[in-house]
């Protein structure tokens, strides 16, 4: 593997091949001193053009647990508003020693463009609307540490799918690792065509509720137009949002997960988002360990 960009058309003995490396590293963090000298000597740059709190951060720890060094660029704080490009950008970077970048970007295909130009491995830490991999390995982790398994789960994704990338990699992802995937969503927030896509369609929340192992809920993204198709919140969370009553009907063994950043209130009722059985905490730290086998992977870590 030279680089992380898409999960379509990945194969599922590699993806399962990661997760394998995965739980390695969550042993490795469960450790009193969570740190392995794999990747000593290497630079890990994170260069993201739009906000995060969980995928820049658990990036930067992955690369300090396997003893690495970061480099962490923000638009806000450079020269891009004195008119550099994102070429430029990327070049200067590797220049100071990134081995390695993990790319965020609204603009679809930026991190495929990294990948052209910069000369090292690239991480897609999420394109516009199109991929968010390393996101749905942390979510398949998880799922597989909950159940034992993927295959033959019921997943349901629900929220604005229009819009995300996580939706898009949890389907390749979920899919080609064998479980059901369900997408529900109002018609303005399924994508203009999911043509070819191995996926149900439910029109609303009550349709999965009895039936999902797994409840995948996701943000209405403002940012990129989401709130702007349907009439009103009220309207979205009565249809769509995961209520304490809806929670209720949910089989007892199912979950409840979501990339976050949570909406409370909408998507999910506050104290179902505290629920035990919602493992939205359990997927962060998923992430660093997964984030720490696609780092390993990529930089040719030591094997010891
Ligand atoms: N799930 C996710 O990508 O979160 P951030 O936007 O905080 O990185």
């Amino acid at each position: 593997m030279r680089h992380l960009l898409s999960l379509e058309d990945a194969a599922r003995d590699d993806l399962e091949s990661i997760l394998d490396d995965a739980d390695g590293f969550v042993e490795v963090l469960d450790r009193p001193i969570p740190k392995v000298p794999a990747l000593r000597g290497k630079t890990v740059a994170t260069v993201f053009f739009e906000p995060s709190t969980r995928t820049r951060l658990s990036f930067e720890r992955a690369a300090k647990a396997l003893s690495a060094d970061t480099l962490s660029f923000s638009p806000g704080t450079s020269s891009l508003s004195k008119g550099e490009s994102l070429k430029d950008t990327v070049l200067t970077l590797r220049s100071m020693g990134a081995d390695l970048m993990v790319v965020r970007h609204r603009a679809v295909g930026a991190a495929v463009r990294v990948a052209e130009w910069s000369g090292v491995p690239v991480v897609n830490g999420g394109d516009g609307a199109h991929q968010h991999p390393t996101q749905a390995l942390l979510d398949a982790l998880t799922v597989r540490r909950h159940f034992g398994k993927v295959e033959g789960l019921e997943v349901a994704i629900v929220g604005d799918i229009r819009h995300s990338r996580v939706a898009r990699s949890g389907v390749d992802c979920f899919s080609a690792l064998g479980a059901r995937v369900t997408l529900v969503a109002p018609r303005t927030l399924l994508p203009v065509t999911y043509d070819g896509w191995p996926v149900a369609v439910a029109s609303g929340i009550d349709e999965v509720l009895e039936t999902a192992d797994v409840v995948y809920l996701l943000r209405v993204q403002a940012e990129r137009g989401g709130a702007a198709v349907f009439p009103s919140l009220p309207e979205y969370v009565s249809r769509f949002g995961l209520t304490r009553s809806r929670f209720a009907r949910m089989r007892p063994e199912s979950i409840v997960m979501h990339p976050g950043p949570m909406n409370r209130g909408v998507e999910i009722a506050d104290d179902v988002a505290d629920d035990p059985r919602t493992l939205v905490l359990d997927q962060v730290r998923m992430g660093v360990a997964v984030r720490m086998a696609v780092l390993f992977r990529l930089l040719g870590g030591d094997q010891e």
